[in-house]
C-alpha cells in the first residue's frame, strides 16, 4: 500500500473513490464534505436527513457520483461526536474507511482528507501521521502459505491537502506514520509466522537482516556465547529444543549518542512454548507460536526508532528460545543458577517467559541503562484481570510508570498498572533455591512480575505483560487483524521519543 500526499481539492481528484467524513450529528456539512456534497446536488445531506447516515464512529456510506465528479465513488466515514474525537478516533476512522473500500473490488486508488485536520482542529502532523497508521494497520496482511495468492485491496492512496501552507506537515506526518505502521505490520508478520518457520536462529536473522536494511548495529549471541555468560535459565529453557537460542542485540546510537545511558527494550521470544515437560493441553497450542510477541514488538519498534532517525540511544535485545519437552530437556524440580548467581527452583517448565527474562535482565545491566522495559507474553492471568482491553503494567519507578501511561494515552495502545507489593514475593520464595519460579494461581500475574525484579539490577524498569492482547482470536476492530496484534510498537516509539 503506497501513500501519496498532495495539494488540492479533494472533489477534483481522479480516483476510483474519494473519502469524506462526518462527525456525529451534523446535519448541513461543511469543508471539503460540504464541497463534495454540493457537486453532488445535496446527495450527502439528503442520506443525513433519511437516517440512513448518523456519522458515528465505524459507520460508512458510498454513494456514485454519475458522472458529476472526476472520481465514481464517494465514501463518507462517520468520525463520531465531535468532543470525543482523539488520535485514536482519526486513526479508526482511517481504518475503517480502508476496510470499507477493501470490499469493493474495483477500488484500486482513493484519494483522502486528513480526518481531523480540518473542522477537527489537530495540528496537521499528528493528524496526518494517524491517518498513515490507521490505512496502514488495516491494510495488514498476514504471511501466507497458500498457493492461490489472495485479493488485495486497494494499493495506492493519496492524501489530498487543500492548503498549501500544511502540506510539508502532513507529508512529515504521513513518512512517521509510514515507519511506525511499518514496525508494527513487521512485529504481526514475525508473530504470525509457523513456529517451523520461525525458530530462533530464524527470527535473529530476520532481525539481522532489519538492522542491515534500517542502519541498526546488531550483535547476535549464540548458545556458546551465552554458557560462556552463565546465562544457564535461559539455556535450561532450551535444552529440550533442537533448535538453537538466539540472543539478538540491535543498538540505534545516533552520532553523539554513543556514550549516553541507552533505554532498553527487552522482549521475550518464545518462538514455540508446548510448556515442555509441564506440557500445555493440545486444545489450541498452536497459537503458541505467538509467545515470541514481546521480543517481535522490540524488533518492529527498533525499526521504527531507526526509520524515524529518532535522537537517543535505544538498545533493543530479543531473547529467542523455543521451549520443547524431550530427553534432555530442564524438569520440575530442577534448580538452576544463572548469570546472576541467584538461584532458582522450577515448578513448572511452562513458567519459562520469567527464566528467559532473568538472564536476559541480567545481561542488559552491563550497558547502564536509563532505564529498561520488557514485554513478554508472560501470563494467562493477566486476560483474567484485563481481557483484552489493556496490558499490564508492572514498575519499580514512578517515574517510568508515567511515561509509560502518557505512551499509553498517545498511541491507544492501553497499559494498566498492576500492585509490585512486596509481600507478593512470599509466594515465590523457595525451599531449596532462593526464589522458585511460580507462585500458583492467587496473583499470579503480580508474582510473575516479583519473580523477574529478582533479577534486575538498580535501574528503573517496567515489566509489561501483554499475553492477553498480543493475539486476537477474530478480527478486533478495523485496525486490529485477528492473529498477532503488533501490540506494544507504537506504544515503544512514544516512550522511546518522550521518556
Ligand atoms: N506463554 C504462556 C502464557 C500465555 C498464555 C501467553 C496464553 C499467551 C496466551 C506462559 O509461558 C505460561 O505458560 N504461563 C503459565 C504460567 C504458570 C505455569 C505459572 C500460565 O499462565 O499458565
Ligand atoms: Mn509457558
Ligand atoms: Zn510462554
Amino acid at each position: 500500500m503506497k501513500l501519496l500526499v498532495t495539494q488540492g481539492n479533494i472533489a477534483e481528484q481522479t480516483a476510483d473513490c474519494i473519502i469524506v467524513n462526518l462527525f456525529e450529528g451534523v446535519t448541513m456539512p461543511g469543508g471539503a464534505t460540504g464541497a463534495v456534497d454540493a457537486a453532488l446536488g445535496g446527495a450527502i445531506a439528503r442520506l443525513i436527513a433519511s437516517g440512513d447516515f448518523d456519522g458515528k464512529a465505524g459507520a460508512t456510506a458510498l454513494l456514485y457520483t454519475d458522472g458529476k465528479l472526476p472520481a465514481s465513488r464517494v465514501l463518507i466515514v462517520g468520525l463520531g461526536k465531535a468532543d470525543a474525537f482523539d488520535a485514536r478516533a482519526a486513526r479508526k476512522a482511517a481504518a475503517t474507511a480502508y476496510k470499507a473500500l477493501a470490499k469493493i473490488k474495483g477500488v484500486k486508488h482513493y484519494a483522502t482528507i486528513v480526518h481531523g485536520a480540518g473542522i477537527g482542529g489537530h495540528n496537521a502532523t499528528d493528524a496526518a501521521q494517524v491517518l498513515a497508521e490507521g490505512t496502514l494497520l488495516a491494510s495488514y496482511r498476514a504471511p501466507n502459505y497458500k498457493r492461490e495468492a489472495p485479493e488485495n485491496g486497494p494499493a495506492l492512496c493519496t492524501v489530498v491537502e487543500q492548503d498549501a501552507s500544511r502540506l510539508a506537515n502532513i507529508e512529515a506526518g504521513v513518512r512517521r506514520g509510514e515507519s511506525i505502521a511499518a514496525g508494527v505490520n513487521l512485529a504481526r508478520d514475525l508473530s504470525n509466522e509457523p513456529p517451523n518457520v520461525l525458530y530462533p536462529v530464524a527470527m535473529a536473522r530476520r532481525a539481522q537482516t532489519m538492522a542491515a536494511d534500517a542502519g541498526l548495529h546488531c550483535t547476535i549471541l549464540g548458545e556458546d556465547a551465552m554458557r560462556e555468560l552463565e546465562m544457564n535459565i535461559l539455556l535450561a529453557v532450551s535444552r529440550g529444543s533442537v533448535n538453537e537460542a538466539q540472543l539478538v542485540v540491535l543498538e540505534h546510537a545516533p552520532a553523539g549518542s554513543e556514550t549516553e545511558a541507552p533505554l532498553v527494550l527487552v522482549g521475550k521470544g518464545i518462538t514455540f512454548d508446548t510448556g515442555g515437560i509441564s506440557i500445555k493441553p493440545s486444545e489450541r497450542m498452536e497459537e503458541m507460536k505467538h509467545d515470541m510477541s514481546g521480543a517481535a514488538a522490540v524488533v518492529g519498534a527498533m525499526q521504527a526508532i531507526a526509520r524515524l532517525g529518532m535522537a537517543r540511544r535505544v538498545i533493543g535485545v530479543a531473547a529467542c528460545v523455543e521451549n520443547m519437552p524431550d530427553g534432555n530437556a530442564f524438569r520440575p524440580g530442577d534448580i538452576l543458577t544463572g548469570m546472576t548467581g541467584k538461584s532458582t527452583e522450577i515448578l513448572s517448565t511452562d513458567a519459562e517467559g520469567r527464566l528467559i527474562l532473568a538472564d536476559a535482565l541480567a545481561y542488559v545491566a552491563r550497558f547502564s541503562p536509563k532505564a529498561v522495559v520488557d514485554l513478554a507474553t508472560l501470563t494467562g492471568a493477566i486476560g483474567v484481570a484485563l481481557g483484552q482491553q489493556a496490558a499490564g503494567l508492572f514498575s519499580n519507578n514512578d517515574d517510568l510508570q508515567n511515561a509509560l501511561m502518557a505512551a499509553s494515552n498517545e498511541s491507544g495502545e492501553r497499559l494498566w498498572p498492576m500492585p509490585m507489593w512486596d509481600e507478593y514475593k512470599d509466594a515465590i520464595k523457595g525451599d531449596m533455591g532462593e526464589v522458585k519460579n511460580s507462585g500458583g494461581r492467587a496473583g499470579g500475574v503480580s508474582t510473575s512480575a516479583k519473580f523477574i525484579e529478582h533479577f534486575i539490577e538498580e535501574y528503573p524498569w517496567a515489566h509489561l505483560d501483554i499475553a492477553n492482547v498480543a493475539w486476537a482470536t477474530t478480527e478486533r476492530d478495523a485496525l486490529t487483524p485477528k492473529g498477532a496484534t503488533g501490540f506494544g510498537v507504537r506504544l515503544l516509539v512514544d516512550l522511546a521519543e518522550a521518556y
